[in-house]
């Protein structure tokens, strides 16, 4: 049977292309699954997974709980704001706490970045990291690249923006990684506050005029403003920010073709896209998240048939 190159999944940096395909044409079968009238399989009956929080999520939590259940593995939920972590208890010690209970499987979004390779190198355990502050969110990256896949059938050679926040978002930088490695040509586009330095040392290219990007593009990728981030202003109000890189109806109309517009989630509905977009037949977001469960089904299955 094919098997992921990897232990723990930690970034999109770590995988190689038959990684990605690997994970979709599983998460392809998963999809089918979830489809039926039945939506579960016993694959991972002798699996537990718990699944540690120490920042706020809806679609990630909620994804990966159901994607464990649809595998039939068991599932402990665990958030930081009523644990004893509010008491003075390091990382290392909550997980290993955690992992004395015959845990197989961490899935772990953390504010810093780098906490799921600290871990996996301290702990005796599958590691998914489900967003590490501003460095990577790889399932977010991988269910946004199925979508492309399932709406375009290939994600090689598409011309896809990335639009905002570039500069704290851990969702443009896997999304950067996955979409390169599979042969799409990417830009970024946000104001110059919000651009990393050398950003174009990942083979992207960055573009200041939302029109111009959005004419060149198939798919615009529309990233909120991480305010939770920010600890100085990096534009003057954010009414001139939804002047310049916020997408609306008119604008989306007056382009030379129809493009494809996704969102990670959590919309600011009105600020960086306006509900007539997001929820125009153009937008593809609420088709994200029901990729999202059969993609993490798809990460899990793999990586517990590489635990010992
Ligand atoms: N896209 C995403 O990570 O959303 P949550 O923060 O709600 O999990």
């Amino acid at each position: 049977m094919a098997e992921l190159s990897v232990e723990h999944l930690l970034g999109i940096k770590y995988l190689n292309e038959n990684d990605i395909q690997l994970i979709f044409e599983t998460a392809d079968h998963f999809k089918e699954v979830i489809n039926r009238s039945i939506k579960k399989v016993p694959s991972l009956r002798d699996i537990t997974i718990a699944n540690i929080f120490f920042e706020n999520s809806t679609r990630t939590k909620l994804s990966f709980e159901l994607a464990e259940k649809r595998l039939s593995a068991d599932v402990i939920n665990f958030s930081a704001g009523q644990s004893s972590v509010k008491k003075g208890e390091t990382l290392i010690d909550t997980v290993n706490n955690i992992l004395s209970m015959k845990v197989d499987m961490v899935v772990m979004r953390h504010p810093n970045p780098g906490a799921g390779i600290f871990l996996s190198k301290h702990v005796n355990a599958s590691i998914v990291n489900a967003g590490d502050g501003a460095h990577e969110h790889p399932t977010q990256a991988l269910l946004d690249s199925y979508s492309i896949r399932e709406k375009l059938g290939d994600v090689a050679g598409k011309n896809v923006v990335i639009v905002g926040d570039i500069l704290h978002s851990r969702v443009a930088l896997s999304n950067i990684f996955a979409l390169k490695l599979q042969g799409a040509n990417v830009k970024v586009c946000g104001p110059k506050t919000l651009m990393p330095k050398h950003i174009e040392s990942l083979g992207v290219t960055v573009e200041t005029d939302l029109r111009k990007a959005l004419n060149w593009c198939d798919v615009a990728n529309m990233l909120r403003i991480q305010n939770e981030r920010l600890d100085i202003s990096y534009f003057p109000t954010t009414r001139e920010y939804t002047q310049q890189f916020g997408v609306n109806k008119k604008l989306l109309n007056s382009l030379d073709k129809e493009i494809v517009i996704m969102h990670p989630g959590p919309i600011n509905r009105g600020v960086e896209i306006t509900s007539d977009v997001a929820d125009s037949k153009q937008s593809i977001i609420l088709n994200q998240v029901e990729n999202g469960v059969a993609i993490r089904m798809a990460v899990i299955y793999l990586l517990a048939s590489k635990i010992k």
